[in-house]
């Protein structure tokens, strides 16, 4: 039984050296296997925000999806798919990112968002930020106004959120 963050932080478990060594991974699929721990978590999620201030939520490939989603269920809110080269079908806009370990970039479709709409961005885990910082400016490169961010798990170590708030996004994440 889910009770508190503890009890959720007890569902994500690190493994060492992976995909390099020295990187202590953060797993969240122990937390997703948890059907009630992921409820849990995405309710609590959905208490750190004002869904009346969101038009659309954007989720990051590949794990951001699932929390979008969840999170686009319960709210009935429309969401995004920013995407990792070369996957959207349409019009695409990209943003080049650099990662904890190593290089990618994402997409989305040119028109996904009117301007002026109000986008959460959402992810499964924050670490240097690059990911979120790189959704960031292809939203608003589209238009979109994008002053809040969410995420299961934050690694404030490696200074993501606070990048995010020198880019005047505030973030929040359930586990640190
Ligand atoms: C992970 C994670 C975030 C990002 C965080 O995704 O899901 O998107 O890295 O790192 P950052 O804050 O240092 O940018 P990954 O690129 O491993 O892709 P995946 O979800 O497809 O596994
Ligand atoms: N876990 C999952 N994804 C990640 C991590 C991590 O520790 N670091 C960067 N992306």
């Amino acid at each position: 039984e889910v009770h508190d963050n503890a009890d959720l932080a007890a569902l994500v478990r690190t493994i060492p050296d992976f995909p390099k060594p020295g990187i202590f991974f953060r797993d969240v699929s122990t937390l997703l296997l948890d059907g009630k721990g992921f409820r849990a978590a995405i309710d609590r999620l959905i208490d750190t925000f004002d869904p009346d201030a969101v038009d659309l939520i954007a989720g990051i490939e590949a794990r951001g999806f699932i929390v979008a989603s969840a999170l686009s269920y319960a709210l009935a809110k429309g969401k995004i798919m920013l995407r990792k080269a070369g996957k959207l079908p349409g019009a695409a806009i990209g943003v080049d990112y650099v990662l904890e370990y190593g290089t990618d970039r994402i997409e989305m479709h040119v028109g996904a968002v009117s301007p002026g709409a109000r986008v959460l961005l959402v992810d499964d885990l924050i670490a240097t930020g690059g990911t979120a910082l790189a959704g960031v400016k292809l939203l608003r490169g589209e238009g979109a106004v994008v002053s809040q961010a969410r995420f299961l798990v934050d690694l404030p170590d490696l200074g993501g959120a606070a990048r995010l708030a020198d880019a005047g996004v505030a973030s929040g994440a359930l586990l640190v």
